[in-house]
């Protein structure tokens, strides 16, 4: 993003007026360079201290297949949560060992389809093996661990490891987990965790990982496993807040290398492959929400209505999570507290309460809502008929649709209305 002398917004090269005119808002607008720098960023800090280190692309924060597409030209495989992320993985041209199927609390048609996909299936419970095995014995096997710690940015809402979290085999139950794969004849094994999202903390990555290899180590030295990989799941934050500090992804990468090469020498693991499967920091600051204010009120309070709804961006309304926004051409000018909502029938929509926004922010102007590029679309849903947005990828000066808007017949898309109810 670029602001100009006039406080005009650029997403790469393309005036958001542009974005407006062309395709209507609210539009989401990713910057495709943004995308590939954040990535060659992560993967030479991390290659820098270990070599043998692959990233995977959590693709459940943005399933655009244009999206997906840049990080797979950059390398990454793909981590899937479920079987329909398998299928998006595919269209990608990436199968097999490309692909991680972390999903939970599975079906047996979930199983059964992970089996045929013949990608590496990584098991969030021990109780879920059993059930694999009856239908089929996957080539290439990790469990998830719940190291029994889990951080996160939003409250306990993404805090994914821990005892309150419903992912990942217990610490007690891991060493039973893979003697169980190993007596059933499965022989190529890898070890996986994902105990929290959005950190910034270098430490925290040391620390998890130390976990991770600690409950590892002991299994790979008791049962003789040779473990390909670890994988250390994603969680590489991003700040929100301007104020917030900036992960040093330099720090993190060469704390993570030290711990595990450490570790690797203490429990006398044959060197595998590192790996992460971050999302956020991959594609969170390269997204944006491009809106219009429709209508402003003054009642209780001055509040500023846009197009931007809680079904548009379902963050701060989930989870109280903050989201930067600037008024394009009014960036210089002089501020005042007011609140800003959607247009969606529940108080939850009014998802700024109070903010310094530009005093004159008037009918018509445009709003860029910052760091939606994670968990933004992908959470997007219909609701009061307002449906979800159009996407659209920059390049330089470039701009390219890549996702329509969508209309009423989307909505009625999959409905069936009984004859009888039509008389
Ligand atoms: N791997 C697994 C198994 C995951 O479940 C996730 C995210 C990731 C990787 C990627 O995590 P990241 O690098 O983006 O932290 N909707 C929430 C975030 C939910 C995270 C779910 N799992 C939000 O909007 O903050």
């Amino acid at each position: 993003m670029r602001i100009d002398s006039k406080g005009l917004i650029y997403l790469e090269d393309v005036p958001v007026e542009t974005i407006a005119r062309e395709y209507g808002t609210p539009t989401y607008v990713y910057e495709e360079n943004r995308i590939r720098a954040n990535f060659r960023r992560a993967l030479s800090a991390f290659r820098k201290y270990y070599p043998d280190f692959r990233f995977f692309y959590a693709i459940k924060a943005n399933n655009n297949l244009a999206v997906a597409n840049i990080l797979r030209q950059e390398g990454a495989g793909i981590d899937a949560a479920s079987i329909n992320e398998i299928l998006l993985a595919k269209k990608l041209g990436l199968g097999g060992e490309d692909v991680m199927f972390s999903g939970n609390f599975l079906s047996d048609d979930d199983i059964k389809q992970g089996l045929e996909s013949g990608v590496i299936f990584n098991l969030d419970d021990i109780s879920i093996l059993p059930r694999v095995l009856k239908y089929g014995k996957p080539k290439f096997l990790s469990f998830r661990l719940n190291p029994g710690y889990g951080q996160c940015e939003v409250g306990d809402f993404v805090c994914n490891g821990g005892p309150n979290a419903k992912f990942g085999v217990h610490p007690d139950q891991i060493m039973d987990a893979y003697r169980l794969a190993k007596e059933a004849g499965i022989t190529r094994f890898g070890a996986h965790m994902m105990p929290g999202s959005c950190i910034r903390d270098p430490e925290y990555f040391r620390f998890i990982t130390g976990l991770l290899m600690d409950n590892i180590g002991k299994v790979g030295r008791e049962l003789g496993i040779n473990f390909e990989f670890i994988d250390l799941g994603g969680g590489l934050g991003i700040p929100y807040k301007h104020e917030d500090k900036v992960l040093d992804i330099d720090e993190a990468a060469k704390q993570v290398s030290d711990i595990f090469t450490r570790k690797i020498a203490e429990y006398g693991l044959n060197s595998p492959r590192l790996m992460m499967e971050p999302a956020r920091y991959f594609v969170g600051d390269a997204g944006y929400i491009v809106g219009t204010v429709h209508s402003i009120k003054n009642s209780y309070s001055k509040i500023i209505g846009t197009d931007v709804s809680m079904n548009t961006l379902a963050r701060p309304a989930m989870y109280g999570a903050y989201h930067h926004i600037y008024v394009n051409g009014r960036e210089k000018e002089e501020r005042a507290a007011v609140g800003l909502c959607g247009q969606v029938c529940e108080n939850t929509d009014f998802w700024v309460r109070e903010r310094m926004l530009p005093k004159d922010i008037s009918l018509g102007d445009l709003i860029v809502v910052e760091n939606a590029g994670a968990y933004g679309y992908a959470m997007s849903y219909q609701y009061n008929g307002r449906l979800r947005p159009a996407e659209v990828l920059v390049n330089g000066d470039k701009h390219y649709l890549i996702r329509t808007r969508e209309n009423i017949e989307d909505l009625v898309r999959n409905v069936s209305v009984p004859d009888y109810l039509t008389k």
